[in-house]
């Protein structure tokens, strides 16, 4: 028996529960200080009221024999996937049923859809990113070029014809640096993969985010995308599902490379390897798209809105640079006199108790820089930024 030694390669720890094991070490010891997390993107409210009712009767059906379900289509309940494909048609995108596929979250697919994809295949990240991306791929041992994003391209990296990549990932709006692709730049990465014969692999969990009427929410307001496209989108940050878990993948019907298609090799996979997500949950995110559950979780959007525009006067007051809070839930800001981010983090929870991500936990460009959240409660961002700004000013 070998083991798989590609996990070798690994940081010890994931970077969000390294951060938590530090955070509660540091709690233990500090019983008298109220700790604030702006780290990790989980988010504070409740489910919305319609998302409630939703799961109340959802879970009735299934306590009568007449509406109990048991099995359901590992890709989904086309009642979601009716309510998904009408979403979409309001960014003018038109989608096939089975183009579909619910999922528990895009965190699992986007390392689940790797079994898509040969060992051999080179995978351009930029730096830095979310790190899923780079962890799965070293799990399986593939190849790894990293993209620089920094100041210079405002963390917007285009694509570089010299550099020749299969799987290419793009998150926008942008986790870490909350930046947001214009539809001419995710053009050019359309265009390149599309020359290139590569797949673009789009996290667009942070769609919602999106205020500017003219900044793509999917890919495929790109013409092009669906031959050369995935897009991985969750419920967790648009209807607060971080616990509930929900999330879908569309696979367009045009991806056939070496005679074989994407989406029915993917869906081969899923009813293989995956069960499906529970009747009640897939009710309750079907509640989402309810002329009710989207003025809810609108509400909810534009608190956490109103959370990020705290952060970012705070920052505006004391100087410091930023990118992101605006189309996105994160702030992304350089470390005041240049400090490594791990100091920083340091820094901020020993003096004033408030915990963020560190920016190199991200990436080498992450190095100097740091991420604030916006999902936590107003009250609490308030103080976080009242104790930040008196530690700085
Ligand atoms: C984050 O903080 O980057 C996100 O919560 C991670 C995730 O969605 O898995």
């Amino acid at each position: 028996m070998n083991v798989n030694k590609n996990y070798k390669n690994l940081n010890e720890s994931y970077l969000f529960s390294n951060i938590a094991k530090k955070v509660n070490d540091f709690a233990l010891k500090n019983s008298d200080m109220e700790i604030i997390k702006l780290g990790i993107g989980d988010v504070t409210l409740p489910l919305c009221p319609a998302i409630i009712e939703a799961l109340h009767n959802a879970v009735d059906e299934m306590a009568r024999k007449e509406t109990f379900k048991g099995y359901g289509p590992e890709q989904g309940y086309d009642f979601l996937k009716t309510s998904i494909q009408n979403y979409y048609k309001n960014f003018e995108v038109s989608l096939d049923l089975n183009e579909i596929f619910i999922s528990d979250g895009a965190k699992s697919d986007l390392g689940n859809i790797l079994d898509l994809f040969d060992k051999d295949n080179s995978c351009l990240v930029p730096d830095p990113v979310y790190p899923v991306y780079v962890d799965t791929n070293m799990m399986a041992g593939r190849r790894i070029i990293f993209i620089d994003a920094n100041e210079e391209n405002e963390f917007l990296p285009l694509p570089n014809e010299k550099i020749k990549a299969d799987l290419i990932y793009i998150c926008s709006p942008n986790n870490p640096t909350g930046a947001v692709y214009n539809k001419e730049q995710l053009k050019k990465w359309v265009d390149y993969a599309l020359k290139n014969n590569s797949i673009i692999l789009f996290d667009s969990a942070y769609e919602s985010f999106i205020d500017d009427n003219n900044l793509p929410r999917s890919i495929y307001e790109i013409e092009g995308a669906k031959n050369c496209a995935i897009e991985f989108c969750s419920f967790s940050k648009t209807a607060g599902f971080t616990g509930t878990r929900c999330g879908y993948t569309i696979v367009p019907k045009e991806l056939v490379f070496d005679n074989m298609s994407l989406n029915k090799m993917w869906l081969r996979r899923q009813t293989t390897k995956f069960n499906g997500v529970p009747y009640i949950v897939q009710k309750a995110a079907a509640a989402v798209f309810t002329e009710e559950g989207q003025k809810q979780i609108h509400e909810n959007l534009n608190y956490y809105k109103q959370n990020a525009k705290v952060i970012s006067g705070t920052l505006d007051k004391l100087n410091i640079k930023y990118t992101g809070g605006k189309n996105s839930p994160y702030i992304w800001l350089k470390c005041p006199n240049n400090m490594n981010s791990w100091d920083f983090f340091d820094l901020l929870l020993n003096k004033i108790g408030v915990v963020g991500t560190p920016g190199s936990g991200f990436g080498k460009n992450g190095e100097n820089w740091f991420r604030l959240t916006s999902f936590n409660t107003l009250e609490k961002t308030q103080e976080a930024m009242e104790r930040f700004y008196n530690l700085f000013k």
